[in-house]
């Protein structure tokens, strides 16, 4: 069983959002007994806390069920996780600066290398903006993980 841990700043609004997609598609995709996924936030800002109430009701509205509590990045987290996908390069840049040694760099990814339609940008931060921002995070995280899950896993 490989492991895939998704993050973000917070841990609240999109890792939560991508684990959610993950255990939903991968279970579509017929690949659920070969992958589990988990999250977490680079920051220390919402740990311990559930998703942000904005994050719940677009999962919900998009029929998923979310069901996490915030933790932050953990240097044990190189080691027990096969895939590390941040949700931006800020993200990413903070990740890599903990693997001082460079030896997990192959471990760790940006969300949306696995997006076609705008390879390798940023899965923009909703927690400032409006319920429409959310949205917008799903429709990216949708694509990317589908094609994450396809690409390594069918
Ligand atoms: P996330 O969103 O990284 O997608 O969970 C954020 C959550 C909290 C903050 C920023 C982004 N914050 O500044 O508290």
């Amino acid at each position: 069983m490989e492991k895939v841990l998704f993050v973000c700043l917070g841990n609240i609004c999109r890792s939560p959002l991508a684990e959610g997609l993950a255990n939903k598609l991968s279970k579509e995709l017929g690949v659920s007994e070969k992958v589990k996924f988990d999250s977490c936030g680079t920051s220390n800002y919402h740990i311990g806390e559930q998703p942000d109430k904005r994050a719940i009701q677009n999962a919900q509205e998009n029929g998923l069920k979310l069901n996490h509590k915030a933790r932050q990045f953990d240097k044990a987290d190189f080691r027990e996780f096969d895939y590390i996908i941040a949700m931006d390069s800020a993200n990413l840049t903070n990740i890599n600066k903990l693997d001082q040694e460079g030896q997990f760099e192959e471990k760790l990814y940006l969300m949306r290398q696995f997006d076609d339609e705008d390879k390798g940008a940023d899965v923009p931060d909703p927690y400032f903006g409006g319920p429409e921002g959310f949205q917008q995070v799903y429709d990216i995280l949708e694509r990317s993980v589908k094609k994450f899950l396809v690409e390594k896993y069918t």
